[in-house]
């Protein structure tokens, strides 16, 4: 869905950097072989993922949600020299995918996948992260925060993905929703919590970025 008009939103791509090589191919392999290839950060938010990393330039970074791995790779290209991203899925299924990628980009050794639930895998990590972007499940998000928060390093940056949910969040809410419900409830929390501050920026289906104080 274009949130600006289509012709806007096409001048924007175009003027802005294009994906590497190796992201199309992953694009490609994506579309042939997995379910649900739209779950792709896509090319204009993946260039957006990597200059804000390469803004940060973080030393640890945690990504909640890693599918083939295209927004991995994004965001690793802003990391520190012996930095490290750890990234959690649900979906073992994907595991063999994503290595094969990493390994081919130059950031396969700093790159640490976790399969299980981002729910029992956050508290098991004992580190604290310069940069964590959520882009998992969207009834676990605010759930996704209050484990997060405490592992965020002062000046630490959230980033979150889909929080205009396709436009849905300005419609009337409907009670079995419960996707939109989640995001409605979770932007809310990021505008109060007094322990940061959050700007939504209306990039593709809508990209939070939420600083610790
Ligand atoms: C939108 S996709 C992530 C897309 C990816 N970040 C990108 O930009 O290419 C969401 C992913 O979250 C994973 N997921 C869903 N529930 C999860 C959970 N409870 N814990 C960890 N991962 C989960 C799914 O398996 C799926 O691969």
């Amino acid at each position: 869905m274009y949130f600006l008009p289509e012709d806007l939103d096409n001048y924007v791509v175009a003027h802005s950097e294009q994906e590497p090589e190796l992201l199309q191919q992953l694009t490609r392999e994506t579309y042939q072989k997995i379910l649900q290839p739209i779950m792709l950060s896509g090319p204009y938010q993946g260039r957006v993922l990597s200059m804000i990393s390469k803004l940060i330039r973080p030393k640890s970074i945690l990504e909640l949600g890693t599918f083939t791995g295209y927004s991995t790779l994004c965001l690793a290209e802003g990391l520190a020299p012996n930095g490290e991203l750890h990234t959690i899925d649900i979906n073992e299924e994907l595991v063999d995918f994503q290595r094969k990628y990493f390994d081919k980009s130059d950031y396969g050794e700093q790159i640490i996948q976790h399969t299980g639930s981002a729910l029992d895998i956050i508290p098991k990590l004992d580190q604290t992260f310069d940069l964590v972007f959520i882009d998992a499940d969207k009834p676990n998000y605010s759930n996704y925060f209050h484990l997060i928060i405490d592992k965020l390093k002062k000046g630490g940056i959230i980033l979150s993905d889909n929080v205009l949910w396709h436009g849905k969040v300005v419609e009337p809410l409907n009670d079995k929703d419960k996707s939109t419900k989640a995001v409605l409830e979770y932007n809310t929390l990021l505008k109060n919590d007094k322990r940061i501050e959050t700007v939504l920026l209306p990039i593709r289906d809508g990209l939070t970025i939420s600083r610790k104080k």
